[in-house]
């Protein structure tokens, strides 16, 4: 197949790719059990359960992949074991869908400390700014997390997780970025970020 013929299906695949009979289906598995922690919405109301209103959709499928075979541990591991892939790719856009949300800033001084690392990162420990790979909004890509709005309790687990590698399902970039967060660094961005 050349080039513009492997496009064009491509093209085909995107625009056709979730049917109305996936996003019940999605809908269905997700009133059925994911709503329990995550909210129908994707709210999360509870900080101890990542908010996944807004995130992006092949990042949700990838995770839910990485969870079903292992690579990334926790309580969700029992939760994507029965989902096809068709159904992870299903919620991830079921989830893209809903409206993003943010918090309040807490403490806008620590914040601004949070702003400060985001965008620059800390030259003098060799911290990588986090805008270049997550994006100006912190909105990530398709393949990358969104942060923005993000509870923060769940941010800072996550950066520790990177940090000792609990999470080790693609920590290869996070692993050494987070080894080299300062705890208050840490606080800082999190909170940032929870309230972009
Ligand atoms: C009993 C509570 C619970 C239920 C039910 C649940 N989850 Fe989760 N989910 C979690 C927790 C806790 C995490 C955080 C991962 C960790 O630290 O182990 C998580 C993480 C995730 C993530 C990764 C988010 C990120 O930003 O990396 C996705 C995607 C996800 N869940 C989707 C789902 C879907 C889809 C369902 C339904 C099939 C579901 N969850 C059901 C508790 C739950
Ligand atoms: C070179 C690119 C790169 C840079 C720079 C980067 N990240 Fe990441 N980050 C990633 C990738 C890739 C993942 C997702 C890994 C996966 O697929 O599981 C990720 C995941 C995360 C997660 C987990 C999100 C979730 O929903 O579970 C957090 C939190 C995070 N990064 C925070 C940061 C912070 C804070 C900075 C700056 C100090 C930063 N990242 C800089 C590439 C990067």
């Amino acid at each position: 197949m050349n080039r513009s013929l492997i496009f064009a299906a491509l093209l085909c695949a995107a625009a056709g790719g979730v049917q109305a009979a996936d996003l019940a289906r999605a809908q269905a598995i997700v009133a059925g059990k994911c709503h329990l922690c995550h909210g129908l919405e994707g709210e999360s109301s509870n900080a101890i359960y990542p908010r996944l209103a807004g995130q992006n959709p092949e990042y949700i499928a990838k995770q839910l992949a990485d969870f079903k075979s292992g690579r990334r541990k926790g309580t969700m591991n029992e939760m994507a074991a029965d989902l096809t892939p068709d159904e992870m790719v299903a919620l991830g856009q079921y989830f893209a869908s809903k409206p993003p949300q943010t918090h309040r800033v807490s403490d806008p001084d620590l914040a601004a400390v949070g702003k400060y690392i985001y965008y620059n990162g800390n030259k003098w420990s060799g911290v990588a700014d986090c805008a270049s790979c997550h994006g100006q909004e912190a909105a990530g890509t398709d393949k990358l997390p969104r942060l923005a709005g993000q509870h923060m309790r769940y941010l800072v687990t996550q950066l520790q997780d990177f940090n000792t590698r609990e999470r080790t399902n693609d920590n290869a970039v996070m692993h050494s970025i987070a080894s080299k967060l300062t705890e208050l660094e840490i606080e800082a961005v999190a909170r940032y970020l929870s309230a972009k």
